[in-house]
């Protein structure tokens, strides 16, 4: 399946990759990330994290990921995926485009378009247009309702043209998604699409020395390099990358892949460059003023656990298991996930006794990078 390079690479550094997290541990997370009313992106990314963690075989990580199964086997069931893209498409009212009505993001209601689509394409019940429409409408939207920068970036937010780096998590993996799906020319053009986007993005918001701002354009902005931020955008891109590279069409994207694995690979350089002696970034990455943050830190080692197991790279493994071991050590014995940046003000720790529902999704999908790693040591 990988190439046997690949896999003595990996298995080379298997002796370095810190013990994992104990399955009590994943089940109380998982728990307390599903007992929450999520918000847009929050139920996106827990989408997400379900899938990577649960379901592996159906994510975009999997060389196998196009088409999915359909039905789905028993044993695939992808039930709690599946469920979030079932309520979210039943509470949709009919006058809205968007996945999730009245949010001022135009961007965060996207992020639970992958499992509307996954919803569509394994559905049992044929005659049921629902979650194909629903998609398509939200990718309609995107594509020609919501506002653009000059460059033709979308605009994160529906009122003005507005940048944000939390985009690059939320709308290109959809995109890419769909046309992944879709396959043909309207396919081939969606991907570019979803290309083109992290390429907008980056040229907006990167920084000399490779961090990206946090928010810029329209009439106020987020100049700080906040670590979620450049988190959510590594991360959304190595999804775009690896949905690129799973497709039929993968050959005519190679030059795509090369661009998105190197701009993942500037995030990570210039962020774990500031790591903390604990193994956390700060939520200003470059800030000695800010406070540090296990959230971002544990998708920034996600991101760079996968991406090793993808180019065999292992130049930013030690960082990893600093920031991993940090992060086992920072879930509570209720499985809440402490020191976490407040993800609604972006400027402040938590607040005592309140958790951040991305941070918990992030704790799955680093589990599920680190196994993916170990797996492939031992393939
Ligand atoms: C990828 O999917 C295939 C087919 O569903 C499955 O056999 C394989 O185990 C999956 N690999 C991973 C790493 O999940
Ligand atoms: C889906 O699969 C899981 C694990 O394989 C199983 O525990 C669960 O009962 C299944 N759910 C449904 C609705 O079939
Ligand atoms: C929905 O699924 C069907 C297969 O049942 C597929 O032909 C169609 O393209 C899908 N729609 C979308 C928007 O992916
Ligand atoms: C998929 O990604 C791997 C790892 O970067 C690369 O070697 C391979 O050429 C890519 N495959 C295609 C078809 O683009």
């Amino acid at each position: 399946m990988h190439s046997p390079a690949l896999v003595a690479l990996a298995a080379a550094l298997l002796p370095q990759l810190p013990t994992g997290f104990t399955s009590r541990q994943l089940e109380n997370v998982r728990d307390r990330l599903l007992e929450r009313d999520l918000r847009s992106w929050e139920l996106g990314t827990a989408a997400q994290a379900l899938t990577e963690y649960s379901w592996p075989a159906l994510s975009v990580f999997n060389v196998s990921a196009f088409p999915p199964p359909s039905p789905l086997p028993p044993s695939l069931n992808a039930s709690d995926v599946l469920s979030i893209a079932h309520t979210v498409v039943l509470e949709r009212p009919h006058n809205t485009l968007a996945l999730i009505a009245n949010e001022g993001s135009a961007a965060d209601p996207a992020s639970i378009g992958v499992a509307v689509l996954l919803a569509n394409w394994t559905r049992t019940d044929r005659t049921d247009t629902s979650y194909a429409e629903a998609a398509g409408e939200q990718l309609g939207f995107l594509l020609h309702d919501v506002p653009r920068t000059e460059s033709g970036a979308i605009s994160h937010r529906n009122e003005q043209a507005q940048l944000w780096a939390d985009f690059v998590y939320m709308v290109p993996p959809f995109i890419a998604y769909f046309g992944a799906l879709q396959g043909g020319r309207g396919g081939r053009e969606l991907l570019q699409t979803s290309y083109d986007q992290c390429r907008l993005y980056r040229e907006a918001l990167r920084d000399e020395g490779g961090l990206w701002r946090h928010i810029a354009h329209g009439n106020w902005q987020d100049p700080t390099h906040w670590a979620t931020g450049n988190a959510w955008a590594a991360a959304g891109m190595l999804r775009v990358l690896q949905t690129l590279n799973h497709t039929a069409q993968a050959e005519r994207f190679t030059r795509q892949q090369a661009d998105l694995r190197e701009w993942i690979d500037e995030i990570l350089e210039a962020s774990w460059d500031y790591q903390r002696p604990n193994g956390a970034v700060y939520n200003v990455i470059d800030d000695d003023e800010s406070f540090t943050d296990t959230a971002a830190t544990a998708l920034l080692a996600a991101v760079t656990y996968r991406m090793a197991a993808i180019t065999g790279d292992a130049r930013h493994l030690p960082f990893a298991n600093r920031a991993f071991n940090l992060i086992k050590d920072s879930i509570d014995e209720d499985g809440w996930l402490l020191d976490t940046t407040d993800p609604y003000t972006f400027h402040q720790p938590s607040p005592p006794g309140q958790y951040s529902p991305e941070g918990q999704a992030f704790v799955l999908l680093l589990h599920s990078a680190w196994r993916a790693l170990s797996d492939l040591a031992n393939e």
